[in-house]
């Protein structure tokens, strides 16, 4: 038996795992709430896909559209996520939203400034009103550097460059979690009475993302393996306007900002060709119907040289556009020698965000095993079956809170659960095992695979054919992911980190692909060639994932109706726009 007095071990109320947007505000609230919190990350304090929302956070404050309101962000939401959201996440979200910009500009982010000296708000797609608080195209990045100055400031520990590998539980309930430091490979225990789960998306399991090493899917498999439900994992969003070229760089976003402030999109014969996909809405349609457009562009052989599309805002004055755009200027102007004050950019789907994620309740963010929480990306429900931009950050503010306060709720009214030590005998044989492997696999080639099968196979466009295919795939890297050897020892190596994360990336992958396989529609982000309109009976259904026997299962349960003032609403724009 593994005497656990041989570990470093640290204890605390609330663990947060993750320290983007959403674990530094649930910690902010933890630590107001009075719990004793600690922040865990696999990074750096402040490197967070958070800072890939660039183009603003969506609150309905009305400070340039006098018409806006919770009620039209809460509508736009839902029809964005062609109403297979959680209704009561949208709503909170909506309703809280302006409160929770307003408390971050209270802490210190600076937000760009309307004429009178309000917070300027720009357009986004899908949005029916200008909506998106902002600084200029770095939004994310002024959320993060704020949430990160209060967090540290009210007196958070971090632990960086810390990767939990299992969540602990006693009883069915949460008792903490077991990780390792990634520089010296030693491994560490965090007893906890509650966790939130922050640990954003699972981008890095697709070939062309905007995500960065970290986004490998671990908070969901962690919840998923502890116990916890996943709802809809095969709600992935491509981000239309990803760069294509220099090959180096393909996947790096490009704001949707460039959209909001005029950009036009066309393909290479000069033809503007949202006029055929959404001729109402045009480049701010949806991000799901954008980035299917271009694809179909490129698909049926007209798009640029690199295979996207030319995105164009050098019809603005170039002052314009480096003063709303900065990043964007420079982006192009030093990664592809590209003056988007002069000429067009390329771009091209790139797999950004995930609207699936762990089930958790609205109102708590509590995840099905007691004392789990999570909050922003890791969670699903708000966003349905398509994220609008900007919604990311707002949602990540308010759920990051709720969490942090539920977390908090939690853990005042129990006491520390027991410490299993079988649980942590199994993590750590299991993470050493790579080393004792002669011969083995390397990580990198597996991961290689991966993404290639998700990329080509469970994308944009799905059938049941290649889903069968990548399930087929999936069991092969799966076995061949149990056979990864890695060399050297456990300091700074990282193969043996993404021998690791691989676990992770590949629980995702088959969630995900389950999932697309058992929705026999098209909804949102999810669209079946064989399957091309919706179906009512799933739009009544979420996908849950869950562990039964150590083997992965999914059921169907009912989405919850919506009351009857909220239908009303929705009844008031009454269209969902074509399925794919
Ligand atoms: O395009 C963007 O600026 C991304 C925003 C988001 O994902 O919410």
């Amino acid at each position: 038996m593994t005497d656990i007095s041989k570990y470093e071990t640290h204890e605390y109320d609330v663990l947060i795992i993750g320290a983007g947007g959403a674990g530094l505000r649930a910690a902010i609230e933890a630590l107001a709430q009075g719990a004793r919190v600690a922040v865990v990350s696999k990074s750096l304090l402040g490197k967070a896909h958070t800072v890939m929302a660039e183009g603003g956070i969506a609150a309905a404050m009305a400070n340039v559209d006098k018409a806006d309101n919770w009620k039209t962000h809460f509508r736009d939401t839902m029809n964005g996520g062609k109403r297979l959201n959680n209704w009561r996440m949208a709503q909170l979200h909506a309703q809280e939203a302006p409160d929770r910009v307003r408390e971050l500009e209270q802490w210190g982010a600076l937000f760009d400034r309307t004429s009178d000296g309000e917070i300027l708000q720009r357009a986004f797609g899908g949005h029916s009103f200008k909506r998106l608080c902002h600084v200029g195209d770095r939004t994310g990045l002024e959320m993060i550097r704020t949430l990160q100055d209060r967090g540290v400031q009210q007196g958070f520990d971090v632990f960086m460059e810390c990767t939990i590998i299992r969540l602990l539980t006693s009883d069915g309930r949460i008792s903490g979690a077991f990780g390792y430091w990634r520089e010296q490979g030693r491994f560490v225990v965090f007893r906890a009475k509650a966790i939130v789960i922050a640990t954003g998306g699972i981008g890095k399991a697709y070939r062309v993302t905007s995500n960065s090493w970290e986004y490998t899917g671990d908070g969901m498999a962690l919840a998923y393996e502890a116990g916890a439900d996943l709802q809809d994992m095969e709600f992935v969003q491509f981000h239309p306007t990803g760069m294509v070229w220099p090959p180096g760089v393909q996947g790096i976003l490009v704001t949707e900002a460039v959209r909001g402030e005029g950009g036009i999109l066309r393909n290479k014969n000069g033809e503007r060709f949202m006029e055929k996909y959404d001729p109402k809405r045009m480049e701010l349609s949806t991000r799901d119907v954008v980035a299917r457009s271009i694809y179909t562009e490129v698909k049926e052989g007209r798009g640029s040289e690199h295979g996207g599309a030319f995105l164009d805002i050098s019809h603005k004055p170039a002052e314009y556009v480096k003063k709303k755009l900065p990043s964007m200027y420079h982006q192009f102007k030093e990664l592809a020698d590209v003056d988007i004050t002069k000429g067009p950019m390329e771009v091209g789907p790139t797999c950004h965000y995930m609207m699936g994620g762990i089930r958790v309740e609205a109102e708590t963010a509590q995840a099905s095993v007691p004392g789990l929480f999570a909050a922003g990306e890791a969670a699903a429900g708000l966003h349905g079956a398509n994220r609008l931009g900007g919604n990311s950050l707002s949602d990540l503010l308010v759920f990051g809170r709720r969490a942090g306060l539920s977390a908090t709720q939690h853990a005042k009214s129990t006491a520390h659960g027991v410490i299993d030590q079988q649980q942590i005998a199994e993590a750590e044989r299991e993470m050493l095992a790579p080393f004792d492997r002669s011969p083995g696999e390397n990580p990198y080639s597996v991961h290689r695979d991966l993404q290639e099968v998700m990329q080509n196979l469970v994308g944009i466009f799905r059938t049941e054919e290649d889903m069968t295919k990548a399930l087929n795939e999936l069991e092969k890297l799966k076995a061949r992911a149990a056979h990864v050897r890695v060399e050297g020892s456990r300091m700074f190596n990282p193969g043996w980190h993404l021998a690791r994360d691989l676990k992770s990336m590949l629980t995702v992958s088959e969630a995900v692909t389950r999932s697309a396989l058992a929705r026999k529609e098209s909804r949102g982000a999810h669209s079946r060639i064989d399957f091309p309109g919706y179906d009512e009976q799933w739009g009544r259904q979420n996908n849950v994932t869950s562990r039964e026997a150590g083997v992965m299962k999914l059921r169907q349960v009912p989405v919850k109706e919506l009351p009857d003032d909220l239908k009303q609403l929705l009844a008031e724009e009454a269209t969902l726009g074509a399925a794919k």
